[in-house]
């Protein structure tokens, strides 16, 4: 299902991201915005992909969104793998990204490079992203270094979910917003190709997106970022729990399924379920041979 990377046949590559943040600071025209959604498997791969998104990140909000966990910390490598892979049948243009899970890049950085190659040999993952800033410096490098590219993952970082106390606005003080800054920069400077901020005020996501010569992927960041990503699940109306304000609902397709549930259940009771034209139909020789009932 994949195809190849190669320029000019419209698959999207880590250069062609690059290379549309560097048009956007020198063109006067309007800056073509990279589109990133995430996705778990195969048919949504494919609608998201075939509808021309440039980035499917294999989340690791699947452990909230699709498995039902209170957080993304429960998320294995293996689930991760498992799901990448689905996506990755779904997916001939975008570029594949998937998220290293908690614990995977948190130790030994030989143990981390080993679960990075995972998501690139076993799953055909084109890069993946780990969330962090100046504490992940020799992390990204070391993964660039292995030819894997890495999107950096800065601002509210859900898997500090118990060390920031909770999913927070981030940089909201001048010392915080430093600090964002720093961090942009130590993920820039160790290699990644693009950055993820997550709930950071518009005013920073803007100074940061003006800062780097890499694209800002924002969620919950403001309009001035290089692109958006948004988790499918919300923008579907596919979740139970309030979604933030950032999150536009553009569907309700929860909705949508509930009502064809409903109707499904109607027609079985009344009968209306499956019609004649629903059914096979057995030849003339099976319907008039003679039916012998053995009693047991
Ligand atoms: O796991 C995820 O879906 C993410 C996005 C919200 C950026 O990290």
């Amino acid at each position: 299902m994949s195809v190849l990377p190669s320029s000019g046949n419209g698959k999207i590559t880590v250069p062609d991201l690059l290379q549309r943040k560097s048009n956007s600071s020198g063109s006067s025209g309007h800056p073509q915005k990279i589109t990133c959604l995430t996705a778990y498997d195969y048919p949504t791969a494919r609608l998201v992909d075939e509808a021309g998104v440039d980035i499917l990140l294999v989340g690791d909000s699947l452990g909230m969104v699709v498995l039902g966990h209170e957080s993304t910390l429960p998320v294995t490598v293996d689930q991760m793998l498992h799901h990448t892979r689905a996506v990755r049948r779904g997916t001939r243009r975008a570029l594949v990204v998937a998220d290293m899970p908690y614990g995977s890049y948190h130790s030994e950085i030989s143990e981390s490079l080993h679960n990075a190659m995972r998501f690139v040999k076993e799953a055909g993952a084109e890069a993946v992203k780990v969330e962090g800033g100046e504490r992940r410096l020799e992390l990204i490098s070391r993964l660039t270094e292995a030819e894997i590219p890495v999107m950096g993952h800065v601002g509210l970082t859900p898997q500090s979910v118990n060390a920031l106390g909770g999913y927070r606005v981030q940089g909201k003080t001048p010392a915080a917003a430093d600090q964002l800054l720093r961090d942009a920069r130590a993920v820039e400077s160790a290699g990644a190709f693009a950055i993820v901020l997550e709930a950071v005020p518009r005013e920073l996501a803007a100074q940061i997106t003006r800062g780097l010569r890499i694209p800002t992927i924002g969620i919950g960041a403001g309009p001035d970022c290089d692109g958006q990503v948004l988790v499918i699940h919300d923008m579907l109306g596919l979740t139970f729990n309030q979604t933030p304000k950032f999150a536009r609902q553009y569907v309700n397709v929860g909705e949508i399924i509930s009502n064809a549930v409903r109707a499904y259940c109607t027609d079985v009771q009344s009968g209306e379920f499956p019609s004649d034209a629903e059914s096979f139909h057995a030849p003339q020789a099976v319907k008039s041979r003679k039916t012998i009932f053995i009693a047991s």
